[in-house]
């Protein structure tokens, strides 16, 4: 086989291996592919139950890594091509993924390799996929393709069937008027081209105009709105991570009444504010325009860099 492809996903419904299936369709026959699933050693549940849900945001937003299983792979084992499938977290990179790549073996597989990342989520990934670009730099990898893949529903209908499909397991025509809960159709349409993008690149080695290539596919789209609401959402969520933890770690009896009302408080602001987010954002949108821009034209390139997008948030 003349390359060597390493496909890393962490799946709880398949929907991420079948983006990889569908991406890889477009890669030609000499190409030796490996599979590796994430699993964490303590297994999250799906369909989630809320408690279990609203407790995972705390330290899925701090960062702080779980033990995972160990990855069938020998040491010191390279590729010549990693394609790595992810999911946001409360606008952070999952538990599962983070830990990955933080862990010794992570590490040395990133090294010096080429890595393509693709996720699929509900529709606010901005921020998350920051992270992702610096844990990627952070261990040495070079992250030549991003690719991410969102529900197309209006905000609070994809509100609503991510809930039905996390909470009770339903993706699909949730209570006979909703929507699939999943990415959209047309990027399992539009998969197999990226994937030859990827493929070209790969064989060329040269992935200087990769990404350019993914973004003329429609591989990323940002709305200026999804920027605004990335900002405040996030700064939220570190102020919930931090009080919800200062009573105790995941699963913690001793923080139950804090998780509980953060299960209330974030739908419940999601659904009040956003008419009036609405009907304030054109103006808002109007007077940061310029920043708005130049911020969405970084968000979609490579490679990362420290400050560029939320300097407040100190992570990013
Ligand atoms: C705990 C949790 C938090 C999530 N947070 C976000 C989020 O911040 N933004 C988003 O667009 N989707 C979010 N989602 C949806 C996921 O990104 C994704 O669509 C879903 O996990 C399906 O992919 P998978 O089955 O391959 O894991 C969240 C899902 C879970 C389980």
């Amino acid at each position: 086989m003349a390359y060597r492809i390493l496909v890393i996903t962490y799946s709880q419904t398949g929907q991420t291996n079948a983006i990889a299936e569908a991406l890889l369709q477009g890669f030609g026959s000499d190409c030796e592919r490996k599979y590796v699933q994430i699993e964490p050693e303590k297994k999250y549940p799906f369909p989630w139950n809320g408690r279990a849900f609203f407790d995972a945001m705390p330290e899925t937003v701090l960062e702080i890594p779980i033990a995972l299983k160990p990855i069938d792979l020998a040491p010191g084992e390279k590729f010549d091509l990693i394609l790595l499938g992810w999911q946001p977290w409360f606008l952070s990179v999952n538990r599962p993924i983070l830990s990955f790549m933080r862990s010794a073996q992570g590490r040395s597989l990133l090294k010096d390799t080429p890595v393509v990342t693709f996720l699929g989520c509900r529709n606010m990934w901005v921020s998350a996929n920051e992270k992702m670009k610096r844990y990627l730099a952070e261990a040495g990898a070079r992250h030549v393709g991003q690719i991410a893949m969102v529900n197309h529903s209006p905000n609070l209908v994809s509100l609503i069937t991510i809930l039905a499909w996390m909470l009770k397991g339903v993706k699909e025509n949730f209570m006979g008027i909703f929507p699939s809960g999943g990415i959209d159709a047309s990027y399992y349409r539009s998969s197999p081209k990226m994937g030859e993008a990827i493929y070209k690149a790969l064989k060329a080695g040269n992935w200087e105009n990769l990404q350019s290539e993914l973004l003329a596919l429609g591989a990323m789209q940002i709305k200026p709105k999804l920027i605004l609401m990335e900002k405040t959402g996030s700064q939220r969520f570190i102020f919930f991570a931090k009080w919800i933890s200062a009573k105790g770690g995941e699963g913690e009896q001793s923080r139950v009444p804090r998780v509980i009302f953060f299960s209330w408080f974030l739908p419940f602001m999601i659904v009040l504010l956003t008419p009036l987010i609405t009907l304030l954002r054109p103006l808002q949108i109007l007077l940061k325009r310029k920043e708005l821009r130049r911020e969405a034209e970084y968000l979609v390139q490579l490679p990362f860099e420290k400050g560029r997008f939320h300097p407040s948030d100190k992570s990013l």
